[in-house]
């Protein structure tokens, strides 16, 4: 029985036009996504098949699968909701105005600007070596907004904090239409960020109870 399933893009697969084609959008959720989705359930049977043969050997390998999967179920599942196209509000800055000051005021708590975040983010997300994610997180302990450059799917991240923004740094992310131009999409990837999402997932993690007393 599948545990995980894909949701559904909040857009049609043109939406996010000039910035990211469409054939980028169908492959990356009807192919990539579904790959991740599809992984993170079959490890878990192979997980409960490895414990009812006792094959204690295999676990490892399996543990680090499930990791893979999930996590790449987990900010696929973000990602596609991060971003909106420019006429329905994406792009610019978050604004007080808009509603989501408290996101840019925490930006700016913790970052010192909005710019000296922008320059960060961009620069962990295009500096992944091979395949990552840049992603702007909620670190819970010290209740600030902290940016990580996230290995694969499920490296270099701390436990506990909660990933709001995320940009997906692989080649199938961009090599259609940007090529070797890394540098290039994320650029482009600032016009397209839905801040109501982002201030969202903020105000949720904000919300929950702390993994342990700072
Ligand atoms: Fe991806």
């Amino acid at each position: 029985m599948a545990i995980y399933t894909l949701p559904e893009l909040p857009y049609d697969y043109a939406a996010l036009e000039p910035v990211i084609n469409p054939q980028i959008i169908e492959l990356h959720h009807d192919k990539h996504h579904a790959a991740y989705v599809k992984g993170a359930n079959d490890t878990l049977e192979q997980l409960a098949e490895a414990r009812d043969k006792e094959a204690w050997s295999s676990i490892n390998g399996l543990e680090k699968n499930l990791a893979f999967h999930l996590s790449g179920h987990i900010l696929h599942s973000i990602y596609w909701h991060n971003m909106t196209a420019p006429k329905e509000g994406g792009g610019g800055e978050p604004l007080a105005a808009d509603g989501v000051g408290e996101l840019a005021d925490a930006i700016t708590e913790s970052f010192g600007s909005f710019a000296k975040f922008k320059t960060q983010l961009s620069k962990a997300a295009a500096t992944t070596q091979g395949s990552g994610w840049g992603v702007l997180a909620y670190e819970p302990v010290s209740g600030r907004l902290i940016v990580e450059q996230v290995y694969d799917h499920q490296g270099n991240v701390g436990q506990g904090s909660v990933p709001i923004l995320v940009f997906d740094a692989w080649e199938h992310a961009f090599y259609l239409q940007y090529k070797n131009q890394k540098v290039d999409f994320i650029d482009a990837m600032w016009g397209v960020v839905n801040w109501q999402d982002v201030a969202k997932r903020h105000a949720e993690a904000k919300d929950r109870t702390p993994l342990i007393t700072p």
